[in-house]
């Protein structure tokens, strides 16, 4: 098993030969931020039935039980800052070196570490939509609402339930997954950072690009197929992807 430093090597030989490169990345890549996975050991999903809090059906027939036991998990979410991961990953696109980063992450590290390109499959936490009227507030507005006490919180016109634009489990996929779908399929090399590739149809994506590379602490279902995996921290591993660009002047 050769070094991660030639791992790493291989990954940007792999990377500056694509004429056209986009990442995946999930939750694994926020860990470093202090936001916990889903399935790792002691994820989310160890602590709270993502079926039980974070289900469409669930919100349509009981909204309080989100805003009761899911909300709590994704406020905490809202203070994380970027990590070295992120930060890489922006520089690469300033760099040319990808075109977009199609994210599971509902965090919105990757904008705030300076990704123009982000394409939020499973939506985000800057707005919440009336499920009878449509408008939309902002989150803090959602928070404020159920901080005073309104849970569920409800529309100030028509009075309807407020639900976040995150991707439930079993909600319609996002224009972002549609535009992602486009994208991977154009795409000579697609890397995956940080996501188990357990959850569908996001797991498709990285059998539509030409080539797959993998940074990842855990196995994925998609290791066979992939040209590399780099099973290591994806902080670490983009600094040292960074630095050899660097060193061969393409940064
Ligand atoms: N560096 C690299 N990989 C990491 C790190 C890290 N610092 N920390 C965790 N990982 C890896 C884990 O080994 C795991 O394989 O990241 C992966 C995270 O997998 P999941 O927890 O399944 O998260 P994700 O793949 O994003 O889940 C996809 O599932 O529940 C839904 O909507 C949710 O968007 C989420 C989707």
């Amino acid at each position: 098993m050769n070094s991660l430093q030639e791992r790493v090597a291989e990954l940007a030989d792999i990377l500056l030969a694509s004429k056209k490169t986009v990442v995946l990345t999930g939750a694994g890549i926020s860990t470093e931020s202090g936001i916990p996975d889903f399935r790792s050991p002691g994820g989310l999903w160890s602590k709270i039935d993502p079926m039980y809090a974070f289900s469409a059906e669930t919100f349509i027939h009981r909204p309080e039980v989100f805003y009761k036991a899911g909300l709590p998990h994704l406020t905490s979410i809202t203070t994380a800052r970027p990590n070295r991961a992120h930060e890489v990953l922006a520089g690469l696109e300033k760099a040319g070196l990808i075109s977009c980063v199609i994210t599971q992450n509902v965090d919105g590290l990757h904008q705030r570490a300076g990704s123009t390109r982000v394409l939020e499959v499973h939506g985000h936490l800057r707005s919440a939509t009336c499920m009878s009227c449509g408008s939309k507030i902002t989150w803090d507005h959602l928070l404020d609402k159920v901080f005073a006490g309104q849970v569920p919180p409800r529309c100030g016109d028509c009075r309807g339930i407020y639900k976040p634009d995150c991707v439930f489990f079993g909600d319609s996929m996002t224009a972002d997954f549609t535009e992602a779908t486009r994208e991977a399929t154009t795409s000579e090399l697609l890397l995956v950072v940080g996501s188990s590739l357990e959850v569908s149809p996001v797991n498709y994506l990285p059998m539509l690009a030409g080539k797959l590379a993998i940074v990842n602490l855990g196995p994925t279902m998609a290791d066979r197929r992939a040209l590399l995996v780099i099973n290591n921290r994806a902080g670490q591993t983009m600094d040292l992807l960074w630095n050899e660009l660097h060193s061969r002047g393409k940064v």
